[in-house]
């Protein structure tokens, strides 16, 4: 038992094993099976007790019911490219009144900023100060796309088949070149030759097991297929390619068509003919889940992008299965490339996928990592142990006689088929990220109810969710997993210390090349700031930083009324950090009542940031006043 100790202490660092409680539960675990850690690091004597610099240095700033963004003394946060910025030397301004046509807002800054990853364009240091952000935008707001004219509704006519065009072109993602300036601060260079939006709209590919000429893809009205849409978070490659991902597609679904009855792959996805939050099909038969029953199979997938060449494709990369993907973190392990994605939906499921060889072996003879591999989906045992079920046809319950009758079949239906092999129902996993140094694996379960169980924070509702951490074993196949922090209001919410700063819904992670855990709140915007659902004392969406070894969580920044905060990169040198503020302004219980809800006569009841009018979702570039690494 000492050994292993040992070997999980040289595995974790010593920053990981000042709290102790992931040791104690993985120990046991590795105890059971003797399973070796995947990267040993060789650190001599373990444990030293040498006094480490803070890993968090800056001051923490309060909670906030302001239509602002704070943060810490010492910092500044200037806004960058804000909804409707022209993108292209071509492009036309924003027009404060929402009257850009969609051919305009093809040529602009999508809208509500999510997911992000900054690449360096240059080696070195200067890869610091110039690079592609490549960023998500997950939804649009009729509120706030639509003119007063034009209003929230969509008819059946050509105003109503314009209107879900300018949808479509303000879903996706954008790349855009920024440069830091000499003083520090960061500009988007207009007309840069990367420069790009893909949207709802742009030819796909698809790849890996899954085909178009799929007879649950197959389509008369798009043939080739259209577009990525709710674009929520991230992943990147090694290989410095972009990894989208497609989430709430069944909202874009639906049908008037009163002979339509959804299938139980359908419903298992959420489509129903009411379930369309944004009636695009009372214009469009591309989304009249009657006239186009397979265009909603064509969404769900995990979408690669080269952010270099501008002409290239995006993939959908079938391998990593059909859900709502929230998120799709890459880690390495025996040189294979891994990625971890969760299933944003209260009940669903933690996923993972490893490809089959080394993926610079792959590379080297042509193959793309993320086609070939093989797909898990999480169990969480109540020990602390946990297992990786793979979703493979032909073994296990993914068997014929059990109805799934080829790989791309399993694939399709992954959410299906993680019901079959009897996969840990969560509470809406979110985020992935992996430390740099540990390898330990940290995840968002933002909040839930029902399907009680330890991994699921034993709390039932739990609406204020948890982070749970989790290190692997040797052969990718095991894991012991504990909870890393608790989320909610300290004063009600057992078991968070007293002195844990208020916050709820965690969602966004990410971890900085020091380790420091940054986590960005998505609390709904039907509990935001209310005393009825416990989060009176909680305030806007925040960001926060969490050691990993000590738990200490500190708020780095709280956001405008209406917004979440997502996205969270920084350049390779630290001294920037990005930020996204997605849906300022969006209607929300708690402003409603007091500044009247949203329309688009007036959208800017709830907030009117960043510029005093209508709101506009935009990316934070952060730094420190002193020019210092963030979080210092
Ligand atoms: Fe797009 Fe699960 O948040
Ligand atoms: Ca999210
Ligand atoms: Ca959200
Ligand atoms: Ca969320």
């Amino acid at each position: 038992m000492k050994h292993l100790a040992d070997v999980l202490a040289a595995r974790l660092g010593r920053r990981e094993l000042v709290s102790g409680g992931m040791a104690a539960a993985a120990v046991e675990f590795l105890g059971g099976c003797a399973a070796m850690p995947r990267t040993p690091i060789a650190t001599g004597k373990a444990l030293t007790p040498d006094p480490l610099p803070p890993l968090i240095g800056f001051e923490e700033v309060p909670p906030s019911s302001e239509d602002s963004v704070a943060v810490p003394r010492g910092y500044v946060a200037e806004v960058l490219i804000p909804w409707g910025t022209p993108l292209f030397a071509h492009s036309p301004p924003f027009a404060e009144d929402a009257s850009n046509s969609a051919s305009d807002q093809a040529l602009q800054i999508g809208f509500n900023h999510d997911g992000q990853a900054y690449f360096p364009l240059e080696p070195g240091e200067l890869g610091s100060r110039r690079g592609l952000l490549v960023l998500n935008h997950e939804f649009t707001d009729s509120n706030q796309l639509y003119t007063v004219a034009q209003g929230r509704a969509i008819t059946p006519d050509a105003a109503g088949r314009e209107k879900v065009e300018k949808a479509l072109a303000a879903h996706g993602v954008t790349v855009v070149e920024l440069a830091r300036q000499p003083d520090g601060t960061w500009t988007h260079v207009v007309g840069s030759r990367y420069n790009r939006r893909i949207t709802g709209t742009t030819p796909m590919a698809f790849s890996g097991p899954v085909s178009t000429s799929h007879p649950l893809l197959v389509s008369s009205i798009t043939p080739s297929p259209l577009g990525t849409i709710a674009n929520c978070a991230n992943g990147r490659t090694p290989w410095n390619t972009y990894l989208t991902c497609e989430e709430n597609f069944d909202v874009y679904f639906g049908t008037t068509d009163p002979a339509f009855q959804p299938t139980a792959l359908e419903s298992r996805y959420g489509a129903a003919a009411d379930g369309s939050a944004y009636g695009f099909h009372h214009a469009s038969e591309r989304f009249d889940l009657a006239k186009n029953r397979n265009e909603l199979n064509h969404f769900g997938w995990v979408v690669e992008i080269d952010p270099f060449d501008p002409r290239a494709t995006p993939v959908k990369r079938t391998a990593l299965g059909r859900i709502k993907h929230e998120s799709a973190t890459f880690t390495e392990s025996r040189g294979r490339a891994v990625i971890y994605t969760g299933d944003d939906e209260d009940g669903d499921y933690l996923y993972k996928f490893v490809s089959s060889a080394p993926w610079r072996d792959l590379r080297a003879t042509g193959k793309s990592p993320l086609d070939h591999g093989t797909l898990y989906a999480a169990r969480f045992n109540e020990d602390g142990s946990g297992v990786w079920l793979p979703l493979v046809h032909g073994t296990g319950a993914l068997t014929v006689e059990r109805g799934f009758i080829d790989q791309a079949d399993v694939l399709i239906r992954t959410r299906m088929a993680a019901d079959a092999v009897e996969a840990t129902r969560l509470h809406r996993p979110e985020w992935v990220a992996v430390h740099p140094k540990s390898g330990a694996v940290f995840v968002t379960l933002t909040n839930g109810k029902g399907n009680k169980s330890k991994v699921n924070s034993d709390r039932d509702p739990n609406p204020f969710g948890h982070i749970v951490r989790f290190t692997e074993a040797d052969d990718d196949t095991a894991f012991a997993w504990d909870i890393f922090l608790f989320a909610g209001d300290p004063a009600h919410t057992a078991p968070i210390p007293a002195d844990q700063p208020h916050f709820g819904s965690p969602d966004g992670l990410a971890i900085d090349a020091d380790g420091r855990l940054w986590i960005a709140t998505d609390v709904s915007n039907s509990s935001l700031n209310l005393e009825s659902k416990g989060y009176a004392r909680i305030g806007n969406n925040q960001v926060l930083a969490a050691d990993p070894a000590t738990k200490q969580v500190r708020r780095f920044l709280t956001g405008p009324r209406g917004a979440e905060l997502t996205g969270i990169c920084t350049t390779p040198d630290q001294r920037t950090l990005f930020v996204n503020v997605q849906h300022p302004g969006l209607s929300t219980k708690f402003y409603d009542e007091q500044f009247g809800a949203p329309s688009p006569a007036n959208p800017s009841t709830v907030s009117k940031w960043p510029f005093g009018g209508r709101p506009r979702s935009a990316t934070l570039a952060i730094r420190k006043i002193d020019g210092g690494r963030i979080g210092t």
